[in-house]
């Protein structure tokens, strides 16, 4: 019977590209995807840019447009790049629509009707020159536990401890570097930690519910702790203004925290595709439903998706997920995507180099299981496999056969031999390689599938067409070789297929033959059967690109490492290098007042400014002018800064730019002279 299916990927965040680390998910939901929908099942997927929340709010700020201008621009560099990875989303949506927007006000009157909503004060550090309550993540200091200078406000890369943002030394705001002050504001709580919620998380998550994998459930229980541990605590969904999201109905100036419509842009998504589709949406979100719903996510974001999520949905009165499906990170070489490395590798920067998409879908479905392990793209091994199995394999078996069938005998197959032990185990395996796509065990359905294939090749191998092609009086037999062989491929075909659908969309057009189904397995091509012209199906990988993606991913760079450097102009001499007026027009010379200025502990020779450039917002520059400046006398003063240098990201804070000074060659003999404007000049003006 046909299953009625409902699948999701997690959404990717609007503020960024997507990567391979990304893909790793996508690519695993679009196989499963695909083959379910080559066995005849109605099987929707939907996704969606998730589009809320602090850092979407200020990358359009700094980049000087809207939020809604950027997530939009973002939106379409996605499509795009899932488009060259062929996903193939029945609907790619936003969070930030109407549908998903009255789910959000839905939810919440819901659980406030159940008594799980409730509201507290809590105190939060707020930054008094950014006029705005600070999100951990933008909250810097000294490590409370190990001291490490410029940790993060929910924990510490240095030591690991995790900590609250006010534990930490000497903190301040990473977007203002302003210290932040302790401010009272009410928020609103999903009241996870109510017996409700509790007794049904038990249940639903237990390793015999089924919902979860083992290693999840397991993680699960230790989240839960014992009976009456009491370990789950309410989840705080609401942020103050300035923020971009929805605003809570009954609540000017607070808004539902990313998080809280994130999930819900999965119905929201879907809910517009039932309009444009007809569906029934009830049928699918209704409790009880017979409908299946699948939730693809990575491991680190389980604790939404197995705790909140389906609480929060048995609470409003909708269905929960069938299962949730989480998988681990992708590392490259062995070790973590480096930016510096040149392996944190873009979507887009692959596709623009000119690399089969199709080689990377391959290679991850034969890394992909069913486990929460992390996967490895070992980037030699990568064209090795691709190269051997791809093209030496699987497209060798057609390139054999091809042009005989064609010049020999007119594009017209002969019947195939259906006893042939090639064929009748490739027809053997079907019931176990849909077992292991339909439990994500892709590795195991590849390695099976290249079995097959060498069986192939040894078939072909053994009648050796073209021998059979020099002796006129065994023409029955090439013919009989050659159709039997481009069976052998069509089979293997279908297996492929969910995998590498726009080769299977060429071997159709080449075969001459209606899409193949899962159900295609079970036929052979008749005789008499005309196929088409033999095109160039894959290339080959050279080693050479695979180079020049790393270079171009090193060359992406923008953030420079983690290193201190005075940011101040640099001394060398005076002008040995012609520039065009073009090039000095790239550089945005900007007066700056300087409206504070530090010293920065640790930091020998560092001044930490604070410049109006006439924007909204200050930027914070670190400047190598300690030796020849007290930061208190520079308050007020004007200069000229680099408005338009990417950041930098350094030891103490990022660095936003960079003020001009003058120097002769050394600190001892030249001295440091901050460059000022003349009176009259006013912060933001151009220096040209
Ligand atoms: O972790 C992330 O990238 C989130 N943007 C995933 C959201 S998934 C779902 F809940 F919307
Ligand atoms: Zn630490």
């Amino acid at each position: 019977m046909a299953r009625q299916i409902l699948v999701t990927s997690a959404l990717p965040y609007a503020n960024g590209a997507i990567h391979l680390g990304h893909l790793v998910e996508y690519v695993q939901t679009d196989i499963w995807v695909r083959f379910q929908k080559m066995r005849g099942h109605a099987c929707w997927y939907v996704c969606a840019d998730d589009t809320h929340g602090t850092p979407v709010m200020l990358r359009a700020e700094k980049e000087g447009v809207t939020p809604e201008a950027l997530i939009e621009r973002v939106m379409g560099e996605h499509v795009r790049d899932f488009a060259g990875f062929l996903i193939g989303f029945d609907n790619y949506y936003s969070t930030h629509a109407p549908e998903t927007r009255e789910f959000a006000n839905l939810f919440y009157a819901r659980l406030q009707a159940a008594g799980l909503i409730e509201r507290r004060v809590i105190q939060q550090y707020y930054d008094p020159v950014k006029n705005m309550f600070l999100p951990d993540r933008f909250i810097k200091g000294e490590c409370p536990k190990c001291g490490a200078p410029d940790q993060y406000g929910d924990n510490c890369e240095s030591c690991g401890a995790a900590y609250a943002p006010t534990e930490l030394e000497n903190p301040y705001s990473a977007i203002s570097g302003a210290t932040p002050e302790l401010r009272d504001s009410e928020h609103y709580f999903f009241r996870l930690s109510d017996p409700r919620c509790e007794a049904f998380l038990r249940r639903y998550t237990s390793r015999e519910n089924g919902v979860l994998q083992a290693e999840a459930a397991n993680k699960m229980r230790e989240w839960l702790g014992a009976e009456g541990a009491h370990l789950l605590t309410d989840w705080d969904i609401s942020r103050d203004a300035p923020y971009f999201g929805f605003e809570i109905p009954d609540a000017p100036g607070k808004f539902f925290y990313v998080w809280l419509d994130a999930p819900i842009g999965y119905m929201g998504a879907f809910k517009n595709l039932c309009a444009r589709e007809n569906l029934d949406f009830d049928a699918y979100f209704e409790p009880g439903s017979k409908t299946e719903l699948y939730h693809f996510i990575g491991k680190d974001i389980l604790y939404f998706h197995a705790l909140f999520w389906p609480a929060e949905l048995a609470h409003v009165g909708f269905r929960t997920p069938t299962k949730i499906f989480a998988h681990g990170f992708l590392t490259v070489d062995g070790t973590k995507m480096s930016k510096t490395r040149g392996t944190f590798i873009t979507a887009e920067s692959y596709l623009a180099q000119g690399l089969d998409p199709e080689w990377l879908r391959y290679y991850f479905a034969g890394k992909l299981s069913a486990s929460m392990e992390d996967i490895d793209l070992n980037l030699k091994d990568f064209v090795a496999r691709v190269n051997a199995d791809l093209i030496g394999k699987y497209v060798n078996i057609a390139s054999r056969s091809a042009g005989f069938i064609l010049k020999r005998f007119d594009g017209r197959l002969a019947a195939a031999d259906a006893a042939l032990p090639a064929i009748r185990a490739i027809q053997e395996a079907a019931p176990r390689i849909a077992a292991c796509y339909e439990e994500r065990e892709f590795s195991r359905a590849m390695r099976e599938i290249m079995a097959l294939a060498d069986g192939a090749n040894q078939y072909v191998d053994n009648v050796k067409p073209w021998e059979l092609a020099k002796d006129p009086a065994r023409e029955t037999e090439l013919h009989v070789a050659c159709s039997n062989s481009l069976n052998l491929f069509r089979l293997l075909t279908v297996f492929l297929k969910p995998v590498l659908p726009a080769l299977a969309d060429k071997v159709e057009t080449f075969l001459n033959v209606a899409p193949l189904a899962w159900e295609s397995i079970a036929t052979l091509l008749p005789a008499g059967h005309s196929i088409r012209p033999y095109r160039h199906l894959m290339t080959r990988i050279d080693p050479k690109q695979i180079a020049a993606l790393v270079e171009a991913n090193k060359a992406n760079l923008t953030a420079a490492p983690d290193v201190a450097q005075p940011v101040a102009a640099k001394t060398g001499e005076a002008g040995n290098t012609v520039i065009g007026i073009d090039d000095f027009l790239n550089v945005d010379l900007r007066v700056a007042r300087i409206i504070a200025a530090h010293h920065v502990e640790g930091a020998e020779k560092l001044v930490r400014l604070l410049l109006d450039v006439g924007a909204e917002n200050p930027r914070q520059v670190f400047a190598g002018i300690k030796s020849a400046y007290d930061p208190t006398a520079l308050e007020g003063r004007l200069t000229v800064m680099v408005a338009n240098l990417a950041p930098r990201k350094m030891r103490f804070g990022v660095s936003e730019g960079m003020v001009l000074a003058a120097s002769g060659p050394d600190d001892a003999t030249g001295g440091i002279y901050l460059l000022s404007p003349d009176a009259g000049a006013t912060p933001g003006m151009r220096v040209k």
